[in-house]
């Protein structure tokens, strides 16, 4: 039995995360961990809250309350939505957990010892007018690279350079506007990333078979010469992990914390021994340690664009650096934005439609079918109120649901609630089983391969075919002259809702269940041979009709969310 150890990107504490978020990292995390163990895989899926850093204070600060408290607030919070979209984690862990902390203190200590940290003294931007040092993301100021004038501290949203504060021209405080920073001195840990450069070039080179979007993101880090400068992994700030080589105190570290990008991925590993003491699993190490059986896990980590460089090179540098056998990642998913209504999702801006809010509108198959069907894969994607009203409304509502209702409702209505018996199969079932047969085995390339919208092309081509078949071979007509043919062709219809029941799982997993419960199949195993399943419901079997699967959106509603959802949210 295969083994994957899937991670998603853990998304930052500070608030609820908007549809784009979801769809770059989360969403198609659980479709793959959802699928595997629908394959039978043996699957541990971990994903986490990103509690340190800046952004968790301030928010902390803004509501008014201790950050361990808001933190705590706001996971829960974060965990209560990912059950309301069905995301499958085995773990929703904390980076600010106890064994994150420790993990994380133990890294910096091999690290050292290994020669791969060291001490610096530097001078650090200090704000008088805020009374404190700023954090890299509290400054912004035009970017040295491309020139756009709104590049934060640590990161440039426009070219996806990584920065340093001082690299900025105009440099400003985010929180007051002040321009008069100051330039203190104060003593730094950086890990030596440089020393690692040519290990990690050789590993990115090896993966001949990653995303083009993941590779040329790591390969530019990397030619550009820059990529792997050494990296300031301290920061002067009370929340998060304290600086130690492992136990022991670090002399002239008082007072500072580790950077939350050096901290935040060490929380993939902590969250699998968070799992264990969670009492949900036993033997975490199995899934991390190459020595205690992780060799033959395949590690398969989900994220947005915008996190590729600490996933390809930071983070790696971390693992390989420290010298002991931990799993390293097999295959990186990225994605591109999500852009919403001809602009683009901002959290901070409180622009588009935020998980919660959409969770209050519509279930969450609606929305998982739709981000799924156009994840930003090979270029951004836009979600526009009109394009997602067309897709739910007709592969959700005319093709899948529809399909399910009219089989179950003819077969009510001519026979009854029971699998009817009589007919015998042709040639035009032998063509469908044949049909069907190749559509799934292109689902599970594409599904296998995390092509995501592939996958979900493949999926709709398989549901349009039993459409087809039905709207063909008209048991409603054949009824009136040859009822066991009608019969054995409702039998088949039934069958395939079955089928449509176990291989949309994965996607939309509430709908799934229930088409499932109500063929009384909800044992039901992925398909192997075609012409078995699409006989797996015997002659008399009892069902009952689904209530309707999927509703349409009216361009009432359609027009109502469109305005509800145009300004910016409080
Ligand atoms: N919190 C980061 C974001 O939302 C992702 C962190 S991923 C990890 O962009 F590697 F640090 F875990
Ligand atoms: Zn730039």
């Amino acid at each position: 039995m295969a083994r994957h150890l899937i991670t998603s990107a853990i998304p930052y504490i500070n608030g609820i995360k908007h549809l784009g978020n979801l769809v770059g990292s989360q969403l198609p995390a659980d479709l793959y961990a959802r699928y595997k163990r629908a394959r039978g895989d043996e699957v541990l899926f971990l994903c986490a809250t990103d509690e340190h850093g800046t952004p968790a204070e301030l928010a902390a600060a803004k509501a008014g309350k201790p950050v361990a408290e808001y933190c705590a607030e706001m996971h829960d919070v974060q965990a209560e939505i990912a059950k309301g979209f069905r995301l499958s984690f085995d773990h929703f862990g904390r980076s600010s957990s106890p064994q994150n902390h420790v993990l994380t203190q133990h890294f910096a200590g091999v690290l050292y010892d290994n020669g791969l940290i060291r001490e610096v003294s530097e001078t650090q931007m200090y704000s008088p007018t805020d009374g404190r040092y700023l954090p890299d993301r509290y400054i912004e100021g035009t970017c040295p690279n491309c020139g756009f004038d709104s590049a934060r501290g640590d990161q440039c949203d426009n070219c996806t350079k990584q920065l340093d504060p001082v690299d900025l021209i105009n440099p400003h405080s985010t929180i007051s506007g002040a321009t008069d920073l100051q330039m203190r001195e104060t003593k730094h840990l950086y890990l030596r990333q440089s020393e690692m450069k040519v290990q990690i070039e050789a590993w990115i080179d090896s993966k001949t078979d990653w995303p083009i979007l993941t590779t040329s993101i790591a390969k530019k880090w990397l030619t550009d010469g820059d990529g792997l400068q050494d990296r300031g992994i301290t920061r002067d700030l009370d929340w998060g992990v304290a600086v130690k080589r492992g136990t022991e105190d670090w002399p002239g570290m008082e007072g500072k914390v580790f950077y939350v990008w050096f901290d935040a991925p060490i929380e993939y590993i902590a969250c699998a021994q968070e799992w264990q003491e969670a009492g949900k699993g036993t033997d975490w190490e199995r899934w991390w340690r190459t020595d205690k059986g992780a060799e033959d896990v395949r590690y398969t980590q989900f994220m947005g664009k915008d996190n590729v460089p600490f996933h390809t090179l930071s983070f790696p540098v971390t693992i390989l650096g420290s010298g002991e056998p931990w799993k390293l990642v097999d295959y990186i998913k990225s994605f591109n934005y999500l852009n919403y209504e001809g602009g683009q999702f901002s959290t901070s801006r409180g622009r588009g439609v935020f998980m919660d809010q959409a969770l209050e509108i519509l279930p969450s198959d609606y929305w998982r079918w739709w981000l799924l069907s156009h994840a930003p894969e090979s270029s951004d994607a836009e979600f526009t109120w009109e394009n997602f009203q067309t897709a739910v409304n007709k592969d959700l509502a005319d093709v899948l649901g529809n399909f399910a209702s009219r089989v179950t409702k003819f077969c009510r209505s001519k026979f009854s609630e029971a699998v009817p018996a009589g007919g015998t199969m042709g040639p035009r079932e032998e063509q469908l089983i044949a049909d069907i047969t190749t559509r799934l085995a292109d689902y599970q390339t594409q599904m296998d391969g995390i092509e995501v919208r592939k996958a979900a092309a493949a999926l709709r081509a398989l549901w349009v075919l039993g459409n087809e078949y039905l709207q063909e071979v008209a048991p409603w007509t054949t009824i009136k002259t040859d009822p066991e043919q009608a019969a054995m062709q409702t039998r088949l219809g039934l069958n395939l809702i079955r089928l449509y029941g176990v291989v949309s799982s994965p996607f939309i997993p509430d709908a799934a269940a229930q088409l499932l419960a109500d063929l009384n199949a909800s044992d039901a195993q992925w398909p192997a041979d075609i012409a078995t399943e699409l006989t797996a419901l015997p002659e008399g079997h009892a069902f009952t009709v689904p209530e309707v699967t999927f509703r349409k959106i009216t361009d009432d509603e359609r027009a109502d969310w469109q305005s509800r959802f145009s300004g910016i949210r409080s």
